[in-house]
């Protein structure tokens, strides 16, 4: 279940990765011996990363699923959101630098709407409906993005990206080169 943080942490995919923008299904009861493995085994990637949120597509499952947590002072506040769709968002928007786990190490300012209404389903299966501002706004957005294949970067300009991207190949370049 969520609650067992001590599983093993799932390997997570780094950009450019095919799996990163492939767009993920929907979630079914058929998948729910599958989500009861891979749930614990995300927390605790994520966790060990460490990040605030982590979405299916990353660990190379093709499922609309996410995990996030932004505990402050060390108090932790697991969130699965299953199936999540987003019902509303504001028309102000929120700037924020943000940063993924399949790009570490690389951050850009990303403009998305302020406040939202997203509609999904929890561990359990039950509907829930949340309306978030700050970072819980810009997370799940995130989130929610690399469920259809978007990373943030896909949100600024192409000659950021560009840079982003090549920097990020040089890094693993450089870390593949360091273990071999
Ligand atoms: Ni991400």
């Amino acid at each position: 279940m969520t609650e067992n943080y001590e599983a093993a942490p799932i390997p997570i995919l780094i950009a450019p990765h095919p799996l990163l923008k492939a767009r993920a299904r929907k979630v079914i009861a058929a998948d729910a011996d599958a989500m009861r493995v891979l749930i614990p085994r995300m927390f605790a990637a994520m966790y060990h990363a460490p990040g605030i949120g982590l979405a299916a597509p990353q660990v190379g499952v093709g499922l609309r699923m996410a995990v996030i947590d932004l505990a402050t002072n060390d108090i932790r506040a697991p969130l699965v959101i299953v199936n999540p769709e987003i019902m509303a968002a504001s028309a102000d928007l929120r700037v924020h630098e943000e940063g993924c786990l399949s790009l570490p190490h690389q951050f850009a300012d990303v403009s998305r709407p302020a406040r939202i209404k997203v509609r999904f389903e929890d561990a359990q299966g039950v509907r829930q409906e949340i309306e978030a501002d700050g970072l819980l706004a810009t997370c799940l957005q995130h989130e929610i993005d690399h469920l259809d294949g978007i990373l943030f970067v896909d949100h600024i300009s192409a000659l950021k990206r560009n840079m982003i991207m090549r920097k990020l190949a040089k890094e693993q370049r450089i870390k593949a080169g360091d273990k071999a």
